[in-house]
């Protein structure tokens, strides 16, 4: 198998060195978050680059058991899974609905950001299209967003994106039944766009930031051991 990258090299002395950095130089004067910038972007992030990068992975760290990736890791983890097996069956739980929304969010904010958004908003509620980033099962309001918008806006990154994702906002809760926040993946997608990042890392990004939430709660699934997880019998209703 022939592979080109230019990602990770082992030189003749058996030195890994990163995106043209010896893996010792930055395990010595580097973070993690930088080096996970410098892997995904092949270049050290600026100061305000690496603390708005930073903020958007610990954003989206854990949101509790209750997420479809949380249940689905401690259900599969309460089977007696490995580690490994129960992170797994995790990410694959996530899709638009939940952990997955930030890639689609990006592309419409890309894709819009220069359209009027009260009109866009009207025609897409004729089409019943969900926009993807705002919405939430169980809040009205993503304190996230807050929290990530206050970091942009203090590091330069609170720009042409990000003021559309919050008139987006406006409009769609001008005509919504329901109160439709601006969750974590609209925050952070707006934010992505606005920091130059490709589509194409959206989810992968995501997936990095919510890794440590989900090996915390299968360690304390594993560690509590309150037996296997199950639907109540009387949550089921058979329908023959
Ligand atoms: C997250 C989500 C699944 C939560 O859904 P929910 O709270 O159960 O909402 P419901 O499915 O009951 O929808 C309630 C109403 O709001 C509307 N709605 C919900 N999210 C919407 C969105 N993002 N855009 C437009 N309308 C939306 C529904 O169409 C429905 O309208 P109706 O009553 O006129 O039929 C939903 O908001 C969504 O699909 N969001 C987009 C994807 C996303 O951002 N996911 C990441 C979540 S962190």
């Amino acid at each position: 198998m022939k592979v080109q990258t230019s990602i990770t090299h082992i030189d003749k002395d058996g030195h890994p060195v990163i995106h043209g950095m010896a893996l010792a130089r930055l395990v010595r004067d580097h973070s993690f978050v930088e080096s996970i910038f410098l892997i995904l972007q092949g270049r050290l992030p600026e100061a305000p680059e690496q603390k708005m990068f930073d903020a958007l992975l610990t954003a989206a760290i854990d949101h509790g058991p209750g997420t479809a990736s949380g249940q689905t890791s401690r259900i599969t983890a309460s089977a007696k899974n490995s580690m490994h097996t129960s992170l797994a069956a995790g990410i694959l739980a996530m899709g638009e609905r939940h952990g997955s929304a930030i890639e689609p969010a990006m592309s419409f904010f890309y894709e819009h950001v220069h359209e009027d958004p009260a009109a866009l908003i009207g025609m897409l509620k004729e089409q019943k299209v969900r926009i993807p980033g705002f919405g939430h099962a169980v809040l009205t309001h993503d304190h996230r967003k807050d929290m990530l918008y206050a970091v942009a806006k203090e590091t330069g990154f609170y720009g042409k994106h990000c003021l559309f994702a919050e008139s987006i906002f406006e409009a769609l809760n001008k005509v919504s039944s329901k109160v439709l926040p601006m969750n974590v993946d609209g925050a952070m997608g707006s934010i992505l766009c606005d920091m130059g990042f490709d589509i194409k890392l959206a989810r992968g990004i995501f997936i990095i930031a919510r890794m440590p939430g989900l090996v915390g709660q299968v360690y304390e699934e594993m560690t509590n051991d309150v037996g296997i997880r199950r639907m109540a019998e009387e949550d089921i209703t058979y329908t023959p």
